[in-house]
Formats: structure tokens, sequence, C-alpha cells
């Protein structure tokens, strides 16, 4: 693709401590493990502390993700996020992470790009390395979606959670992103978004007295598009690899709805030990629900280093993609 073979030299992930049940959520509002568990598959979240933002999960990520790649921080030259959960609207939440992993002077930016962050991040920081103008890059999807929630919407509150995975991408001997492609469709933006707070709708007394600086969402249009949109992404990947869906040695899914992955998995006829899950532990983080998994199943020796893994996630805008790695 380009000068340079870019690889993922290291992962990491963090998620806060404190758990917060689904027994626990039956007692903030009319709701029920049944419902959550059968409708979504998920059991429990993490929630981050009060004053833990979203750069402070971010750079506790970043820093196994550093760790683990072999290098120093002060070899990195480019930082980008992946969150709409940022510590502000702006300046960049990958600011805030570049302060705190002391690394200033080298660039930092956000995309936004909702739960598909990690897979627009790979894409990109993959051209930036293939092309030479960078060679060591920071990948942090960070979100903190419990600052945000409107606990009295069972809608969507009992789904999104905290948490966040980094990866380092970096020159590398053979190509570690084997095929990588990104789609949007913004026609639909009005489906899933957090309506107040932007230009569109600027904060005001009667904005939040209307509770539109809130997350909304559209479910069931969001989940018929999720299920044929990430099976798009995912065969435009295999083609551009030139592999069959079988060639792959374990697939991971944007962590929204079990039954969103139930659907996938059963149109490609997928053993489903090749397929990762962990949103009955960790609820909907965003962007980071695909590196987490990565990183998790790193370390749990469950995926290992030479395997390949194909990536797919739809989210908000809407936009969607996949990627397929070599770890
Ligand atoms: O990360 C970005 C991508 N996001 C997604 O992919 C999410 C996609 N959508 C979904 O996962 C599902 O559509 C949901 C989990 C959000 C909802 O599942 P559903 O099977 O589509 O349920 P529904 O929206 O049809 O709701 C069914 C009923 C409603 O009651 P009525 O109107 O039928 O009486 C809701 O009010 O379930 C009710 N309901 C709840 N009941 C108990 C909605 N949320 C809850 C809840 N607890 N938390």
């Amino acid at each position: 693709m380009g000068i340079y073979n870019c690889s993922l030299l290291g992962y990491g992930y963090y998620v806060p401590e404190t758990i917060l049940t689904n027994a626990q959520l039956e007692t903030m509002m009319d709701t029920s493990d049944e419902w959550i568990v059968s409708r979504t598959g998920i059991k429990e979240r993490r929630i981050a502390a009060r004053e833990q933002t979203a750069s402070d999960l971010g750079a506790l990520a970043a820093r196994k993700a550093i760790a683990a790649a072999g290098i120093q921080a002060a070899d990195l030259d480019l930082i980008i996020t992946a969150t709409i959960t940022g510590d502000y609207i702006w300046p960049a939440t990958a600011c805030r992470i570049q302060d705190k992993l002391g690394l200033h002077g080298i660039p930092a930016f956000d995309i936004s790009a909702a739960c598909t962050g990690f897979i627009y991040g790979l894409n990109m920081a993959r051209g930036l390395i293939a092309s030479g103008s960078y060679k060591n890059i920071l990948l942090v999807c960070t979100e903190k979606f419990s600052a945000g929630l409107n606990w009295q919407d069972r809608n969507v509150s009992v789904l999104f959670a905290d948490g966040a995975g980094a990866v380092v991408l970096g020159r590398s001997a053979d190509e570690g992103v084997l095929a990588s492609a990104l789609f949007a469709d913004g026609s639909k933006s009005d489906l899933l978004l957090q309506p107040g707070g932007g230009s569109c709708k600027p904060i005001s007394a009667e904005l939040v007295a209307s509770g539109q600086h809130y997350l909304q969402m559209n479910g069931k249009e969001v989940y018929m598009h999720a299920v044929s949109k990430m099976p798009q992404a995912l065969d435009a990947v295999l083609s551009q690899a030139g592999l069959a869906v079988e060639q792959l040695d374990h697939l991971v899914f944007h962590q929204a709805n079990l039954r969103i992955i139930q659907a996938i998995v059963q149109r490609y006829r997928l053993p489903a030990d090749k397929v990762v899950v962990n949103l009955d532990r960790y609820g909907n983080t965003s962007a980071a629900t695909i590196p987490i998994a990565l990183a998790e199943s790193l370390e749990s020796r469950r995926i290992k280093r030479g395997d390949l893994v194909g990536v797919a996630a739809f989210g908000g805008g809407f936009t969607w993609g996949a990627a397929i790695i070599r770890i």
C-alpha cells in the first residue's frame, strides 16, 4: 500500500473497577435483568469514578499499549484519539492524553466516528505509517458514557458504559493491517446522536430541560442497519485481502448487542469459539469495544501473536467499517 508496512506493535486496555449490574439498574429505573440480558446480552458494565475523565481512562490504556509495544513513550510521534464522550467538546481529548503522557510537542487530534472510531483510526494510522509520514502512532479509543447518560431513560442508559482500549502502530517487516474499509451514510445521522450542545442546538436552559443534551437512539433502525452493514464491510475487506472468512482465526465485532453478533455469526456460519464476546461484562463502550476485546484476548492468550483477526463495527453517523489484522 505504501513505502512501509504497518503493524500493531502493542495493545492495552483499561476498564474502571466499579461494576454496575443489571440488578442495580433495576433499583434505579423500570427495567429488569431478564429484559436486558434477553434483548442485549449485557449483564454488567463498568462505571468510572466521578473525577475520572475519558482522557484519564485513555492514558491508562495507552501506557499499557506503549509498554506492550516495547517502545518508550518518547518514540511516539502522533496521537489519535477516537471518542464521542471526550473531556470537552474541544479541545481534543488527544491533547489531554498527550499532556498526561508528558509528550508535549507531538501532534494530537481526535476523530469522531462513534462506535466505528477504532477502525477509522486504524485505517488513518496505517496510511500515515505506510506513507512514511509518522513512525509510531498511538491510537486511543476511550469513552466515559456514564457522565452524560440520562439515567431516567431505560432505552439507552442500560446499554452504554465506560472503558478504554489503545494500540501502538509502527513500521514492521511484514504487513499487519492486511485490509481495511470505511463507510458512512450521513442521511441517517438523526437515528443515533447527541442532538444538543453543538452549533445546531446550542446549550440553553430550554435545551437541557428537554433532555436534548443526552444521547438519543432509534434502537430498531440502528439494529437493522448494524446487522447488514457490518457484513458489507467484512465482505469488502475479505475481498481486498483475497481471503475467505474461514481463514480468519478470530472475529471481533463491535460489542453493542449479542443478538446483532449472533445474526452475523449465523450469516457466515461461524464457529462460536472464533467470535470474541465481552459485552456481557462491559456493555457498549463505543469506539473502545474492539481494542478492549483485542487487548483482553491477548492478555488471556485466547488470541495470540500471528493470529489473523477480522474486526467490524457500526455506529453513529452512520459510520461502519472493517479490517483484517495480523495480530
Ligand atoms: O453502538 C452503536 C450501535 N448500537 C446498536 O447497535 C444498538 C442497536 N439496537 C439494539 O441493540 C436494540 O434495538 C435495543 C437493545 C436498543 C432495543 O431492543 P429491541 O428488541 O429493539 O427493543 P424495542 O426497542 O423494540 O423495545 C421493546 C420494548 C419497549 O416497550 P413497548 O413499547 O413494546 O411496551 C420498550 O419501551 O422494551 C421496552 N424497553 C425496556 N424495557 C425494560 C426498552 N428499554 C428497556 C429496558 N428495560 N431497559
